[in-house]
Order: C-alpha cells, then sequence, then structure tokens
C-alpha cells in the first residue's frame, strides 16, 4: 500500500462539507482503487464553533488556510474558500510555492489569476487542478484537457449560469416579468441578495474565460470577453421569441474565427429544437465541437453541494494517482496570448425589438435605415405584448424584426440612425440568433 494522501481543506461551507461527506462515504471504495488513503489531516475555516453537516475528527484545526496550506503535514491544499483575492489567493500562492498540488473550485481566483498561478505550480511541478470551477458536476475540464486533448476545438459554448437559466426558464413557462422571477430565486436561495455577478453575466464569463484558454491554448483573459447579461430581456421579448420558434438562453460562446477567438456571453434565440433549448432550470450544459470527435453535448448540475464535491473530489483522485500536468493543457510559457476577434464581424441573424411611435411613416423610416445598411428583413411584425413590464408606453408599438445573415456592425449602424431619427420611444432590444442543433 502507498502512503497516504494527505489533504488540507481550507473552507468548510457548501462545497467544503460535501467533498467531506464524500471522502467519508468513499472511503473504502477510494482506498482499493488506488491503493492508498486519502486522509483528511487538517482543516481551516474562519468560525471554529460554527456547526457543520460534516465530522473533521482528527483533522488539525487552522484559523489561517496560509499556514494550513504550508503546513508539512499536507501534500494537497484543497481551496474552497472563494473569492479572486484575499485569503484564497494568499494561500494558493503559498500552497504552490510550498510545493504543494493545489484543488480548488475558485473560478474567480483562476479567471484573475491564472495564468501566474500556472506558472507557479508548472514552476514546482505540482498540478493545480480545478475541474468543480466551470459547471459544478460537470467534468468539463477534464473532457477539454485529457479526453480531446489531440482534437482541435473549434468551438465550445453553453449555458454556464443556473441563476439566469433558472430566470429564463421560469419567464419562459409562466409567463413573468424578469423582476418577479429574481425576486423568486432570491428567495429560494438560487440568487445572492446581491444578484449583479450572475444575472450581469459576470460569473458565466469567469467560467468562459478558463474554457476558451483551455480549448483554444490561449493565455486566460477575462477582459477580452464581451458580457452582457439577461437583465434587459422582457417577458415580451420571450413571447416573441417562442412565436417565432425560438428559446432565449444565455450562452457564454467561445469560437476560432479568422481574426482571432471570439469570446461573449449574451443572450441569445436559440431553435425549440435544439438541445440547449431544452436545458431547463438551474442545470447547466456545456458543447464542445472538435475537428475529428464532431460535437460533444454535457448536461448536469452546475452546482451545489455534491455535485461540486465529486467534481473536487475527482481533482484529487488524480493527484492520488500521480497525474499532474499542466493547468491549462499546454505549459504556460507557450500559452498564445490572445487574440480578439474583430468586434463586429460576426455573421448571423439578429432578432431586434423597437417601441415605435405610433404615427404614419414610422415603420417606413425603420425599414429605409436598414436597407441603407443593406440589412435584409426576413420578417417584421407589429406586436401586441400580453405584458406590461418592458412594454412600450400606450403611444407605441412594439416592432419586432428578424434580419436575414448580416453583421453587427450593419445592425448597430442602422439602429444608431433609427435612434437619432427620433422615432423610438425606448432603447432598441437586439440579440442574435444562434442557430445551434
Ligand atoms: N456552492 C456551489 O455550488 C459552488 C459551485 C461551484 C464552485 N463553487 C466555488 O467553491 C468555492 C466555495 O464556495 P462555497 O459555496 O462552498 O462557499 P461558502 O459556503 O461561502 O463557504 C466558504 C467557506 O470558506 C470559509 N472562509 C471564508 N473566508 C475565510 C478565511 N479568510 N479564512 C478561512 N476560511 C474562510 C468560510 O468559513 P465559515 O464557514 O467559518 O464562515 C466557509 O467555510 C467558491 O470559490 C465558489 O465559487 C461553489
Amino acid at each position: 500500500m502507498k502512503a497516504p494522501l494527505h489533504l488540507g481543506v481550507a473552507g468548510l461551507g457548501t462545497v467544503g462539507t460535501g467533498l467531506l461527506q464524500l471522502l467519508a462515504s468513499r472511503r473504502e471504495h477510494l482506498e482499493q482503487a488506488l491503493g492508498r488513503q486519502i486522509r483528511v489531516t487538517a482543516v481551516c475555516a474562519r468560525s471554529r464553533a460554527k456547526p457543520r453537516a460534516a465530522s473533521f475528527d482528527g483533522a488539525i484545526w487552522f484559523d489561517d488556510p496560509v499556514k494550513l496550506a504550508v503546513d508539512p503535514a499536507i501534500d494537497v491544499f484543497v481551496e474552497l474558500i472563494g473569492g479572486d483575492e484575499g485569503a484564497a489567493r494568499a494561500s494558493v500562492e503559498a500552497a504552490l510555492a510550498a510545493g504543494k498540488h493545489v484543488v480548488t473550485a475558485n473560478k474567480a481566483l483562476l479567471a484573475k489569476h491564472g495564468l501566474a498561478l500556472a506558472r507557479l505550480a508548472e514552476k514546482h511541478n505540482v498540478a493545480l487542478n480545478f475541474e468543480a470551477a466551470v459547471a459544478g458536476g460537470i467534468p468539463v475540464i477534464k473532457m477539454l484537457r485529457e479526453a480531446l486533448a489531440a482534437n482541435e476545438v473549434r468551438r465550445v459554448y453553453g449555458i454556464l449560469n443556473g441563476t439566469c437559466n433558472f430566470i429564463l426558464t421560469k419567464m419562459q413557462n409562466e409567463h413573468l416579468a424578469f423582476a418577479d422571477v429574481l425576486k423568486e430565486a432570491q428567495e429560494k436561495g438560487y440568487a445572492e441578495a446581491d444578484p449583479t455577478f450572475d444575472i450581469g453575466g459576470f460569473d458565466a464569463a469567469h467560467k468562459l474565460a478558463l474554457l476558451t484558454s483551455l480549448a483554444f491554448g490561449t493565455a486566460v483573459d477575462c477582459s477580452q470577453i464581451r458580457v452582457e447579461g439577461i437583465e434587459n430581456i422582457t417577458a415580451g421579448d420571450i413571447d416573441a421569441a417562442s412565436d417565432l420558434g425560438y428559446r432565449i438562453k444565455l450562452l457564454g460562446m467561445a469560437e476560432q474565427t479568422p481574426t482571432g477567438v471570439e469570446a461573449r456571453v449574451n443572450p441569445v434565440l436559440v431553435p425549440k429544437g435544439a438541445t440547449l433549448a431544452e436545458v431547463a432550470g438551474v442545470t447547466n450544459s456545456v458543447a464542445i465541437d472538435g475537428d475529428f470527435v464532431g460535437t460533444l453535448l454535457l448536461v448536469g448540475p452546475g452546482a451545489g453541494s455534491k455535485p461540486t464535491a465529486s467534481a473536487v473530489a475527482s481533482d484529487i483522485v488524480d493527484i492520488a494517482r500521480g497525474l499532474v500536468m499542466p493547468p491549462f493543457v499546454h505549459p504556460s510559457a507557450s500559452l498564445k496570448p490572445y487574440k480578439r476577434a474583430e468586434a463586429g464581424l460576426h455573421q448571423g441573424s439578429f432578432y431586434i425589438r423597437l417601441a415605435v411611435e405610433d404615427r404614419p411613416g414610422a415603420m417606413a423610416a425603420i425599414t429605409r435605415r436598414m436597407a441603407d445598411e443593406s440589412v435584409s428583413l426576413e420578417s417584421i411584425v407589429q406586436r401586441q405584448s400580453r405584458h406590461q413590464a418592458g412594454a412600450t408606453p400606450p403611444a407605441a408599438a412594439t416592432v419586432i424584426l428578424v434580419t436575414h445573415e448580416t453583421t453587427e456592425d450593419q445592425i448597430r449602424r442602422a439602429l444608431d440612425a433609427i435612434v437619432r431619427d427620433g422615432k423610438l420611444t425606448g432603447k432598441p432590444q437586439m440579440i442574435r440568433i444562434e442557430e445551434l442543433e
């Protein structure tokens, strides 16, 4: 029997206690499979007195995660504190510098400091594993790092934030306004008291930054991702999209284009028949297009104590087996600087909602502006909204346009001209249509 693997677990909250429960319930199985024990040797949290849903009897208690990170008794530092600075960053850096393997679920930390941490891990020849940082229980990091290592990835995309998907699904199924569903999500604990991070698309952007690096061999750079959240989606948009045969989803998408990698998080219209359109509630989903494998689609729980602990444990098991590889597949010295695709060149169809003054000539002016920019329209419909939220004032009409293939730049120029004409009573809504299967 090999020597036990000694863990130091910092953070005993949702994920930390889930991990302790998992390791306790699977102890014998893991020992047999790995030929060695996995022991929780030391733990750390803010409050020693707080009741916990898992036992850590026999483990040494630390008040300071940095001290735990460098303790000679541990082989692996498991960071489950959270946050992109402070205790999480200091302890992970200290652990790597002390030659400890690190397992973390912290997407915010990796999206901001991933490259520097990867360099540190490689310098000390230790693992920096982060399966739980993207899409919770879905093993997408492993998929990209290992199973698809020989494929050229063309595109990676998916539903990366359960809170947004819960809100959009509920708005769709119950014809409710965004603000009402957000309130319910907060009451149910699916959304934070300050929901900006989720609904603004920033949490999904952190995850997409990691997927982009793994898929395209680029240095992690969250600042290059174009981010738009779901806060401006109205119940009327969801109904109009449905009548056109689409669902609205917040997608993170990174794809190789001739001018660089385009990575963005934004609401999109997805055909109702597409598998992603059926992913409902807090569930996550990630699709990967590879040149040899084709398209793979993973669907599963994107958060929660048990699914996230499952992902953390898989990283620990890899270390117990002696598997150490560069954190972002390629050695960090050979990661390419992120070359962002030229904005606005994306070709596709768009959904546009306009609140138009209900006066003669307004529609003609809109179609003229579109024609000026060579934007051809597949349909133009004036709608009676069933909803008040996001609806237009009484003297205005809601007009829904669907364009043929065009570039974002052309649409934006046409919309700018329409706004300048002064015939709108509110800001235009523009959503990409992604013809996914
Ligand atoms: N929750 C999920 O479903 C989920 C899914 C995927 C990824 N993640 C990631 O997993 C990480 C942990 O999330 P979580 O939901 O488990 O968070 P959580 O429930 O808030 O737990 C955080 C833990 O960290 C401890 N802590 C906070 N500051 C500390 C400090 N300065 N020193 C020592 N301990 C400190 C807290 O101690 P006390 O308990 O004493 O306050 C608590 O035990 C985050 O990076 C998160 O993004 C979470």
